[in-house]
């Protein structure tokens, strides 16, 4: 399929943009620095943390750190759940909300089986989920340029 060029010289930190690639749905954000930072402790929550489970499958060599990016601020997922294919929703917002862990520090949450995720896309522990969200292939044109796939 035809990759896709992305400007992201607009979005700002704790911003997400879609866009469409091969038929699905990709985010991009760009994490605050509290966000980046709440990361490494989630680690003990994940089923896995590091993204060990199929690596080729769906997390590319260059993402295979704590943030699973190229950019540390700058998270790129496929916006559908490993579960059966639900789109996740935001839950950026940290703190007590609805479905949601009483200390949740931010992430996405899948309407169908309740699956949780945090900021870079990792599944939490006991979900339905097995995986975590996937890395398309992407790289950089330039310092404000993707391009995905
Ligand atoms: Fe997301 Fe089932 S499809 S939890």
């Amino acid at each position: 399929g035809a990759a896709v060029e992305v400007d992201i010289s607009t979005l700002n930190p704790g911003e997400k943009i879609t866009v469409e690639w091969r038929g699905k749905p990709v985010w991009i954000i760009k994490r605050t620095p509290e966000q980046l930072k709440e990361l490494p402790e989630q680690d003990p929550l994940l089923a896995d943390p590091q993204s060990l489970r199929h690596p080729d499958q769906f997390t590319p060599v260059y993402a295979r750190n704590e943030g699973r990016s190229i950019k540390p601020e700058v998270l790129v997922v496929v916006g559908i759940c490993t579960h059966l294919g639900c789109s996740p929703t935001d839950k950026f917002v940290a703190g007590p909300q609805p479905s949601l862990p009483p200390d949740w520090k931010g992430g996405f949450l899948c309407p169908c089986h309740g699956s949780t995720f945090d900021m870079a896309g990792r599944v939490f522990k006991n979900k339905p989920a097995p995986d975590n969200l996937e890395v398309p292939p992407h790289m950089y044109l330039s310092e404000t340029k993707l391009l995905i796939g």
